[in-house]
């Protein structure tokens, strides 16, 4: 008889969404149930990591049960539990930790301490026939990265941010704006009736060397802007809002660009074998911004591939993921959560101050 696929638990806890899953080796996502703390952070207009802590606290068994419900499984039929273990808010992560460790340590399966960035890295391959190596671009509220994609655990970045998060200049600029939380949707829906051209703001980066970011200045441009036109009531909020998303979207675009080229050179491939450029992340949903990446893509001849919104915001179907792609690497149960925690720790630091992950 065949052997039936492996069932893996994910559990999703390092932001504000308290998420658990459960994905079948061959790719089966029996469920992947997301509790979202948006309501409770958007009246701090961001998150709060103290609040977002006692709200994994209060969440994650029933989200845990929730996913079983749906799969029509109970933990009996679980063979493994994987956590996010870092990088993020360690209050969050400790949570989720403690739970899965605990569930191993009962049923005596094993655990696995996932990296949050892998699991982006690797949901396009749960989502769809990704093969390695590919191109990811992490565009979220936490991160903003380039990253070589080369196997399980062999990652290479080109680069990250400097300071602030695509989202987060997103979102910091709405809140400014007076648009609410989360920013990106709501200056989406601005920028419709806006003109794109009829604010300057700065392109941070575009056409220098290596494939940084940096959008704390395009921020800080932003919040001038508004106070020269008197404060966010009296400024053209559409026109602001159509050149913001134009400014974040040309950086990102000229970042890739760079980073195309890079993996090319170090990629090499023929015509038949197109590579694939995958973005994931909060901000692929923006429809201007995935039209200018379609076009970059396009033009260096890749292929562009974009996992589902629910598997390419933060979830935890690509924690489950991406323990079952290392599934014969089980971690110990003396994991440490960590805060930071680097994808590839070869990769140089972004010039200037920031070291972010
Ligand atoms: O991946 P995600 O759900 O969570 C993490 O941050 O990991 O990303 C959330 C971010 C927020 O900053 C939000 O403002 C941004 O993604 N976002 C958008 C859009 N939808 C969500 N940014 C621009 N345009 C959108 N339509
Ligand atoms: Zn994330």
């Amino acid at each position: 008889m065949a052997q039936s696929p492996v069932i893996m638990l994910g559990i999703e806890s390092s932001c504000d969404e308290t998420a658990a899953a459960i994905v079948a080796a061959d790719k089966t996502i029996y469920a992947n149930e997301i509790a979202s703390q948006i309501e409770t952070h958007a009246k701090h207009g961001g998150v709060v990591p103290e609040v977002a802590a006692r709200a994994h606290l209060e969440m994650i068994d029933q989200v845990i049960r929730d996913a079983l419900a749906t799969a029509g499984l109970t933990m009996g039929d679980i063979d493994a539990v994987a956590a996010t273990g870092g990088p993020g808010l360690i209050g969050g992560v400790a949570v989720g930790t403690v739970t899965a460790k605990a569930i191993a340590a009962a049923r005596q399966i094993p655990y696995f301490a996932v990296n949050h960035l892998e699991g982006h890295a690797l949901s396009p391959r749960l989502a769809d026939d990704v093969a390695f190596p590919y191109l990811l671009l992490l565009v979220s509220g936490g991160h903003t990265q380039l990253l070589a994609v080369v196997g399980p655990g062999d990652y290479r970045r080109y680069g990250t941010t400097m300071d602030d998060a695509a989202g987060e200049a997103f979102d910091k600029c709405a809140k400014a704006m007076g648009l609410g939380y989360p920013g990106g949707p709501a200056i989406e829906a601005a920028a419709k009736s806006g003109d794109a051209k009829a604010i300057a703001l700065p392109r941070p980066l575009k056409g220098s060397a290596g494939c940084h970011f940096s959008f704390s200045g395009l921020k800080t441009a932003l919040v001038n802007r508004l106070s020269q036109f008197g404060g966010p009531e009296a400024a053209p909020i559409a026109d602001l809002a159509a050149s913001l998303q134009a400014a974040i979207a040309d950086c990102l675009a000229d970042r890739t660009k760079a980073a195309l080229t890079r993996f090319r050179d170090e990629f090499p491939h023929d015509d038949a074998n197109q590579p694939a450029l995958v973005i994931a992340g909060g901000v692929a949903a923006n429809q201007h911004i995935f039209a200018v990446l379609q076009r970059v893509a396009a033009d260096a001849n890749f292929r562009l591939s974009v996992p589902p919104a629910k598997l390419c915001t933060d979830n935890a179907a690509m924690i489950a993921w991406a323990a079952l792609e290392r599934f014969d690497r089980p971690d110990d149960l003396a994991f440490a959560p960590r805060p930071r925690w680097p994808l590839d720790p070869e990769a140089s630091p972004p010039p200037g101050r920031g070291v972010r992950q």
